[in-house]
């Protein structure tokens, strides 16, 4: 994968099964909602730069364009623009916000640096007929969040709609199939925003709904084997969503040249080592290899306290023992990897600074020498999870919250023991358990304990105890880069707590970790 560059962006071709509408994206956040949401309704839509040029937009034979929204004004030095070419192209475009903006802005309209914003929910109304509000009601409630103000539109356009602090909060020239929205119609808080959004895709662009798990799975499996060919696959398996789905695609493509590789690092959480053989070996027509390597990873964590050089001892030993798994197989050619479409999106996009660092176990060497299969390259994590559950993978697995690669270990400060992963795994067994039955595994991004490195005193019986604390971390969150702690009710504390001390041997106490991130990381280490 290249980074930066328009080709950065690009998936594979399975988009060229289907109907594609192309988001620009002026502000990350804003066009990956966009895109999100064209998709949902079964179009599939795909984000590039605003800096492609209008030729290779137009190769792409896009049934349409939208513009996203964006952080910036069109009036201040430097704001991003757009080339004009694209509102002659003959290819019908929809700008959101700063989208609309540019539109009216780089067409002769005016943007009006009023100095009064308009946040929040406003309502709508609409003064013209439009194929956008087409059996929507008037007034409608829609959602704002913009600094400068559209007062007047361009030529040839007719003002669509009105809010009370917008006069032109909708406008278009259906003739040339140009469109303009001020408010967001991708956010929940516009609730009739969707089939707004439903009406330009397929009122004005014309599109076909084709975009559905089934076609989905159809298009990837065709690509793995259009890419493949006769050739043998390797693909480490973790366990984890992404993996699992990559690797079940992949097996439903070319399931007999595949090998999946599960690395047992004595790491992992109870039960899932087993969980993983039993569906795989199940279901799947690939060779399943289980390398049990737990000596090797607690000989390579022998008195490693600092958390960087544990990670570096675990990755290491994850590399050495795949590699010795991938000697049986030197006809291997090609290795699967989950890449997701967010992590597609942020390594093309011009400021790094989102992108994570993490010594990601699993991320083998280029000097392997194979090229990479990425069969979820296009597809976003709840896409992901439909893809999975439409191939028959189980829903521990399909809904499984996101786990380090170096397992347990990061979860554990101090030097990493079997007695001490054994405290830790048993202590996350009722962790899970709990939050399960609370109901709430799905709700939160992440839910754990975690195995601090002192001691403390306590009671038990009329006995003195000297033993470890359990801390319990459960976050909320979107996407990771940033957490809120989550605010468990008492009653599921009340239990964490009690169970943990009584079923637990060495632990004598439970904390909660009420940190967000930032200042915290979502794990310890
Ligand atoms: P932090 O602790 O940095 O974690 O807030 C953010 C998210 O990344 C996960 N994480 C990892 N995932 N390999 C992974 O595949 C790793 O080495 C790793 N370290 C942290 C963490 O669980 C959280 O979801």
């Amino acid at each position: 994968m290249t980074a930066g560059g328009p080709d950065a962006h690009r998936v594979h071709d399975i988009d060229r099964a289907f109907d594609t509408v192309l988001v620009v994206d002026f502000g990350a956040q804003y066009a990956q909602l966009i895109a999100r949401r064209v998709r949902e309704a079964h179009v599939y839509s795909e984000i590039v730069p605003r800096t492609t040029p209008v030729s290779q937009l137009l190769d792409r034979q896009p049934r349409g364009i939208i513009l996203s929204g964006g952080p910036k004004s069109v009036h201040v030095p430097g704001a991003p623009e757009i080339d004009p070419g694209i509102f002659a192209a003959g290819v019908p475009v929809l700008g959101i916000c700063y989208g609309a903006q540019l539109l009216v802005h780089q067409l002769g309209g005016v943007v009006a640096r009023t100095g009064r914003g308009e946040y929040g929910r406003t309502p709508l109304e609409v003064l013209a007929p439009s194929p956008l509000f087409a059996g929507l009601p008037s007034p409608q409630d829609v959602w704002m969040s913009h600094a400068d103000c559209i007062t007047m539109a361009p030529d040839a356009f007719r003002v669509t709609a009105s809010a009370p602090d917008s006069p032109v909060a909708a406008l278009e020239d259906p003739v040339r199939g140009l469109y303009g929205v001020q408010f967001h119609p991708e956010v929940a808080h516009t609730p009739r925003g969707q089939e707004v959004l439903k009406h330009f895709l397929f009122e004005v662009c014309g599109c076909r709904p084709g975009w559905t798990r089934t076609s989905v799975i159809e298009a990837s499996v065709e690509a793995v084997q259009a890419q493949v060919g006769r050739e043998q696959v390797l693909c480490a398996l973790s366990g984890g969503v992404d993996s699992s789905v990559a690797a079940a695609l992949v097996d439903k493509a070319v399931g007999p040249q595949l090998t999946c590789v599960f690395v047992d690092t004595g790491l992992m959480r109870a039960g899932e080592a087993e969980q993983v053989e039993a569906t795989f070996r199940g279901q799947f027509s690939a060779e399943v290899v289980h390398a049990k390597a737990a000596d090797r990873f607690f000989g390579a964590l022998d008195d490693v306290a600092d958390p960087e050089r544990k990670r570096k001892a675990i990755g290491e030993t994850f590399i050495r023992v795949f590699e010795e798994v991938a000697a049986d197989h030197q006809d291997a050619r090609f290795l699967v990897q989950g890449t997701l479409y967010p992590d597609v999106i942020e390594s093309g996009a011009p400021d790094a600074a989102r992108i994570k660092s993490h010594h990601n176990v699993g991320g083998l060497p280029a000097e392997m020498g194979l090229e990479l299969v990425e069969p979820l390259r296009a597809l976003f994590k709840d896409e992901v999870r439909a893809v999975g559950e439409e191939l028959g993978l189980p829903e521990e697995i399909v809904w499984r919250q996101p786990f380090p690669g170096p397992g347990l270990a990061v979860r554990i400060v101090g030097t990493v023991t079997r007695e001490r992963v054994e405290i830790l795994r048993a202590a996350d067994v009722i962790v899970a358990e709990e939050i399960k039955r609370a109901g709430l595994e799905r709700e939160l991004w992440q839910s754990f304990a975690v195995l601090p490195a002192v001691r403390t005193v306590g009671v038990m019986g009329d006995e003195r105890t000297y033993a470890y604390p359990i801390v319990i971390r459960a976050v909320t969150s979107d996407d990771a880069m940033t957490a809120d702690w989550a605010r468990l009710p008492y009653e599921v504390l009340e239990r964490l707590s009690s169970r943990i001390i009584n079923e637990v041997a060495g632990v004598n106490r439970v904390a909660l970790d009420i940190t967000s991130k930032p200042p915290g990381t979502i794990e310890w280490e």
